[in-house]
């Protein structure tokens, strides 16, 4: 498959808030029924774009849903942030106005703080490893309910976000000293704030979508990100420089709202994991495909790639589990995540 970046435009014409209202009343408000048959719609939130291996897993899954319950569940796929960005989608698969959404692990850490273990530098070693994890209930069974009954949300499970690297609008962050006194752009989270600051830099919370818009303002001079978002957001056109510092295996979540999944019947159910997890593995081997076409067109339309000493930046966050893994049910999901790559 081709992958083309993201042009600011799609999102310009998104509208915005009020654009967000009039769509989802388009579509029938909430409940989702929509569409000629008289199953359900489930709308799905995602800030990516078309091309992006999230996207297209995630609208195979909704023909497969489909087909496998004759029609009675199937799924709208809302790319680019149409619904919002995540801190937005995420409360409002928590009220139900939204059925499901992909969110970073970043938003999640920030309503139960146990999941910031999967957002720490050095947790993952690789995505076959991750993925790994992500899928073994004895691991991370108690952590994906814990926010059904506080927040309504049911955590299905993980895509990978591959490996995160840092980019700037000048000059190369070949180790940790190049990024003194930048601003660098993180996710909302305390960590990913701490993150920075290990690096060196200070760092600044934005949304996804304001990045583009931040690196060519000057806002900020650098982000961090992975190969494909890099690409399809066409940050390397107002970035151009990709050091390759590998310093996080992120992760994506796949959220419900519990009321939603708990309408469905066992049949229903079974089949919606079914495709749920034919969804991760076609994910998965997306990733690879798209790493690699993204850094190629990148650096065919003038960005400069450049490999580090990854190992200088591992370092320099080593300090942060012991200061983050606070509470006993942390350092045991720690524990058991490293124990299950060893
Ligand atoms: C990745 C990830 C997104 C996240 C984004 C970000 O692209 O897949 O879920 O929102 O990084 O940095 O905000």
């Amino acid at each position: 498959m081709t992958i083309r970046p993201f042009t600011r435009r799609s999102l310009l014409g998104a509208g915005g808030v009020a654009g967000t209202a009039a769509l989802l009343a388009a579509c029938g408000g909430s409940g989702g029924t929509s569409g000629g048959g008289s199953g359900t719609t489930m709308r799905l939130a995602l800030n990516q774009t078309e091309d992006h291996p999230s996207f297209v897993a995630l609208e195979n899954f909704g023909e497969a849903l489909d087909e496998a319950t004759d029609g009675a569940w199937s799924i709208d796929v809302y790319p680019n942030e149409t619904l919002g960005a995540q801190q937005e989608t995420l409360q409002m698969v928590s009220n139900g106005s939204v059925e499901m959404s992909i969110v970073s692990g970043t938003q999640l850490e920030n309503l139960n703080e146990d999941f910031l273990v999967l957002n720490m530098p050095g947790g993952f070693d690789d995505i076959e490893g991750q993925i790994r994890v992500l899928g073994d209930e004895s691991i991370v069974g108690d952590l994906f309910a814990s926010l059904e009954e506080s927040q309504n949300i049911a955590v299905i499970g993980g895509f990978t976000q591959g490996e995160r690297s840092v980019y700037t609008t000048q000059g190369p962050i070949l180790t940790p000293d190049d990024l003194s006194g930048q601003s660098l752009r993180v996710q909302e989270s305390d960590l990913h704030l701490a993150m920075a600051a290990a690096l060196g830099a200070t760092g600044t919370p934005l949304s996804y979508g304001e990045v583009y818009t931040g690196l060519n303002s000057g806002v900020i001079d650098a982000a961090e990100n992975n190969e494909i978002s890099y690409y399809t957001q066409a940050h390397h056109e107002v970035a151009p420089t990709l050091s390759l510092t590998r310093h996080l295996v992120g992760t994506d979540y796949l959220i419900i709202n519990t009321d939603t999944l708990n309408s469905m019947d066992d049949d229903q159910r079974a089949a919606f994991d079914e495709g749920w997890a034919a969804a991760v593995e076609e994910h998965t081997s997306l990733w690879e495909e798209q790493t690699a076409e993204a850094l190629e067109n990148a650096e065919a339309e003038g960005a400069e790639i450049n490999e580090v000493d990854a190992d200088a930046f591992q370092e320099a966050l080593s300090v942060l589990p012991e200061e983050f893994l606070t509470s006993e049910s942390q350092t045991a999901l720690w524990d058991a995540v490293r124990g299950a790559q060893s």
